[in-house]
């Protein structure tokens, strides 16, 4: 078990609770706390500056990633321990493929369970094992489609760890569903008949609730924690230093929860040089919508084919305001737009045209990209997701018939073994407590 004491605290990276700037923890802490006090998420004291960017964007992934998050918790932890993490958590492929003249997508699905989050599950994943010692926790995460796969992938099997899953009954693909739903011995899945965000809130409300913090050691592995952030700047670096930049590059994230964009946000923050990013949602514009009257007035959820994002009120969205903050820079350099069905549609048509299959996340992000790219710009869009996870839809909008890749195929005529909840904090206590 990795502990600070009092005079290595001076040396290492800090966080601080952003809803109570004067609660200071280790990235350790914050690791193994998920959430601050009232609910307040952790954010860096400092963001690390990288002096070398262009040397690093020369080197190999892997190891590029080690030095990057060195730069933030090679102190606490020992660049050792970071380098032996980092190469067990990014074990799978990352491509970029240039899907026409000066767009690209940042291909993130290569991992087990298909989708970007495997980046910052499975390196959480690490820092738990790492920090937890003997202590048995429970991980409690609500998922709006792909966190509920890849949190129970990078965990199952762990002796110390019970996972517990919540996610939107009906309100994921099937897909998904059958991908982290059917593994049983450590990973209980819960089906709420609600949306995603409720579901969130059922989660939040467990996180403060007296007598299930008094029986379980809790943790979330929510984009919430920061682990699962600092993990995914890495792939921000490959991406510019396979495209290469003169800086005219910009990333358009499709975004729900909003922690992908954060990790890209941060990347900027280091010294990588990223023209503008663009915050990509589908019909769920709470922030684009934020963004052009600064008025947060998060609607009602509403169901698209690009489910994961379908968030009325993205729980990371503090944090992106912390690093313009923290940065100097300002919320205007940022772009909202919101990407309706129809154009998500026809992005995935607009792709396929040119030879690239993509499913409706992506498209989202693709479709923003083309809105807004200028003559001078290059873009990346982030792929998030593996286009068989949305077979139904992306069958549907192409007019294809898809093959299922063998992660996917494996698990297509499982059982799910989820217990179906409604809406009701106590019923939520009851199972964790039963
Ligand atoms: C496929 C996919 N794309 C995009 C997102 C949105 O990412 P974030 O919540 O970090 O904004 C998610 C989140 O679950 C997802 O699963």
């Amino acid at each position: 078990m990795i502990e600070t004491v009092p005079g290595e605290f001076e040396t290492i990276m800090k966080l601080y609770n952003l809803k109570h700037p004067d609660e200071i923890v280790s990235f350790s802490l914050a690791v193994r706390q998920g959430m601050g006090s009232d609910r307040g998420l952790f954010f860096p004291l400092k963001i690390p500056f990288l002096q070398d960017v262009n040397a690093l964007l020369k080197l190999p992934f892997v190891e590029r990633s080690c030095r990057i998050l060195d730069a933030w918790i090679g102190s606490e932890l020992g660049s050792d321990v970071v380098e032996r993490m980092i190469k067990q958590a990014f074990d799978f492929a990352l491509p970029i493929v240039e899907v026409e003249s000066g767009i690209f997508s940042l291909e993130l699905f290569h991992g087990p369970t298909l989708a970007f989050k495997d980046f910052g599950a499975r390196f959480m994943a690490q820092c738990l094992g790492t920090f937890a010692g003997d202590e048995r926790i429970t991980i409690l995460t609500a998922t709006s489609g792909d966190t509920g796969a890849a949190v129970a992938h990078a965990f199952y099997g762990l002796e110390n760890v019970h996972v517990v899953i919540l996610y939107p009954e009906g309100r994921i693909s099937p897909m998904q569903e059958k991908l982290f739903c059917c593994l049983g011995r450590n990973i209980q899945t819960i089906a709420v008949a609600a949306d995603f965000d409720p579901c969130q809130e059922l989660v939040k409300k467990a996180f403060v609730d007296a007598d299930i913090r008094a029986k379980l050691r809790l943790n979330s592995a929510n984009s919430i924690n920061i682990s699962r952030l600092l993990a995914q700047i890495c792939y921000y670096f490959e991406a510019v230093a396979v495209a290469g930049s003169v800086d005219d590059l910009v990333f358009a994230v499709p975004s729900g929860n909003f922690g992908n964009l954060t990790a890209g946000l941060l990347a900027q923050a280091m010294g990588l040089p990223v023209k503008r990013f663009i915050a990509a949602t589908n019909s769920n514009d709470t922030v684009p919508r934020y963004l052009q009257n600064r008025q947060w007035l998060p609607g009602k959820t509403v169901a698209t084919s690009s489910n994961a994002m379908d968030v009325a009120e993205p729980s990371n969205w503090p944090r992106v305001e912390a690093v313009y903050q923290a940065r100097g820079g300002r919320l205007d350099e940022l772009l909202g737009i919101s990407v309706n069905e129809e154009q998500t549609f026809e992005s995935m048509r607009r792709l396929h045209a040119c030879g690239y299959l993509s499913e409706p996340h992506a498209a989202v992000a693709a479709s923003a990209l083309r809105q807004s790219l200028k003559s001078g710009e290059r873009g990346v869009f982030l792929a998030t997701a593996h286009p068989a996870k949305f077979k139904e839809s992306v069958e549907q909008v192409l007019g294809i018939e898809l093959e299922l890749p063998p992660e996917l195929a494996r698990v297509r005529d499982c059982r799910i073994l989820s217990r179906r909840i409604s809406n009701d904090f106590l019923k939520l206590k009851e199972v964790l407590l039963g």
